[in-house]
C-alpha cells in the first residue's frame, strides 16, 4: 500500500506540475525580466500540493472536466508569490528556495517584488480564464470559486498572517497560543483551505461540503505550519530545499519555541487524525487524500 501511495502521488505531483506550467507566461516583450522572474520561482519546482488538494477536492465532489485547471495554475501562483514575497530581505531575508537560490537574490530586490506581484495579479487574470470554458450552468460556481480564492489570499488571509507574522518578530515579541496559532491559521491554513473549498465550490458543492473543506483546511494547514517549525530546527536543508535555522535568525515565536519539540510533533498528528476524521464523514473515496494527511506527518519536506 505504500509503494502504491508514493506511486500515485509522483503521478499527481506531475500531472500538476504541467497543468500549472502550461499556464505560464511567455517571457517575452520590453518587461520579459518580469515575466523570467515569475517562471523561475515557479518552475524551481514544490511539493505542489495546494493544487494536488484541489483536484482532490474537486473530484470527491464529483467534479468533471478541466474547469479545475485554471484555477489549480492560479492557487500555485498566489502560494509562489507568497514565498517570493516571505523571502525577501524586508521580510525573512532567506537566499534558498525550493532547492534554488531565492528571486530576489537572483533577480534583485525590486524585480523580487515585482515578481511576487506578477504572480498574484496573473494568478487571477488565469483564474478567471475558467469563464471562457465555462458552460453558462457553471459561471455560478466559478463565481464562489474566485470569492474563496481572492478571500482567502487577501488581508483576511494570508496576507493578514503575514502581517502579525512580520509584526510579531524580534527579541521581545512575547505571543500568546492564540495568537500563534491566529498566525498559523492565517498565513498558511488559509491557501489550504482555499484550495480545497476552490475545488470543492467548482464541482457544485453545497455549503455544507465547503464548510467540511474548511474544517479540513484548518486542520491540515496548522498541522503543516506546525512541521514547518520543527523542520525549521531540525530538518535537512538540502532535503528541504531551503534553509533551516531561519526562524531562529529572525527571532520568531514559533509553535517549537513555545511548545517544545516533542509537543509540537504529537500536535502535527493529533491535527493530521482529526483532518482523516473530517474526511472519513464525507461521502465517497477519499483514500489517496487520508494518505497524503498522513503522509505530511513525516513530511521530511
Ligand atoms: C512553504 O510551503 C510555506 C509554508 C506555508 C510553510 P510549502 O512547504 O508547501 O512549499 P513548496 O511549495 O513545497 O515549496
Ligand atoms: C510562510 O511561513 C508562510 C507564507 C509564505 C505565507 P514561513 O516563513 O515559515 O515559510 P518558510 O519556512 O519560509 O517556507
Ligand atoms: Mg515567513
Ligand atoms: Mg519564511
Ligand atoms: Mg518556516
Amino acid at each position: 500500500m505504500a509503494l502504491d501511495f508514493e506511486e500515485i502521488l509522483k503521478e499527481k505531483v506531475l500531472s500538476a506540475e504541467q497543468t500549472v506550467r502550461g499556464y505560464l507566461p511567455e517571457e517575452e516583450g520590453f518587461q520579459k525580466t518580469v515575466l523570467k522572474a515569475m517562471n523561475y520561482s515557479v518552475e524551481a519546482g514544490g511539493k505542489r500540493l495546494r493544487p494536488i488538494f484541489m483536484r482532490e477536492a474537486f473530484l470527491l465532489y464529483g467534479g468533471k472536466g478541466a474547469l479545475v485547471e485554471p484555477f489549480m495554475a492560479a492557487m500555485e501562483m498566489i502560494h509562489t508569490y507568497s514565498l517570493v514575497h516571505d523571502d525577501l530581505p524586508a521580510m525573512d531575508n532567506d537566499i534558498y528556495r525550493r532547492g534554488r537560490y531565492t528571486t530576489w537574490k537572483v533577480y534583485g530586490e525590486a524585480m523580487g517584488v515585482l515578481a511576487g506581484d506578477g504572480l498574484l495579479n496573473y494568478a487571477y487574470e488565469t483564474a478567471l480564464r475558467a469563464f471562457d470554458m465555462a458552460t453558462p450552468a457553471e459561471y455560478e460556481a466559478v463565481v464562489r470559486a474566485m470569492k474563496i480564492l481572492t478571500q482567502k489570499a487577501g488581508v483576511y488571509g494570508m496576507i493578514g498572517g503575514q502581517t502579525v507574522d512580520v509584526e510579531a518578530e524580534g527579541n521581545n515579541s512575547v505571543l500568546s497560543m492564540d495568537e500563534l496559532l491566529f498566525i498559523h491559521e492565517k498565513k498558511t491554513a488559509a491557501l489550504i483551505q482555499a484550495g480545497l473549498m476552490v475545488g470543492a465550490a467548482l464541482a457544485g458543492a453545497d455549503e455544507q461540503g465547503l464548510d467540511a473543506m474548511e474544517r479540513l483546511g484548518m486542520n491540515v494547514g496548522l498541522a503543516f505550519q506546525i512541521q514547518d517549525d520543527i523542520l525549521d530546527v531540525i530538518g535537512d536543508s538540502k532535503v528541504l530545499g531551503k534553509e533551516v535555522g531561519s526562524d531562529a535568525k529572525n527571532e520568531k515565536v514559533t509553535y517549537v519555541t513555545l511548545r517544545g519539540l516533542e509537543e509540537s510533533k504529537r500536535q502535527v498528528e493529533l491535527l493530521s487524525e482529526e483532518a482523516v476524521e473530517i474526511l472519513k464523514q464525507i461521502p465517497g473515496d477519499s483514500l489517496f487524500l487520508e494518505e497524503l494527511i498522513y503522509s505530511l506527518i513525516h513530511r521530511e519536506k
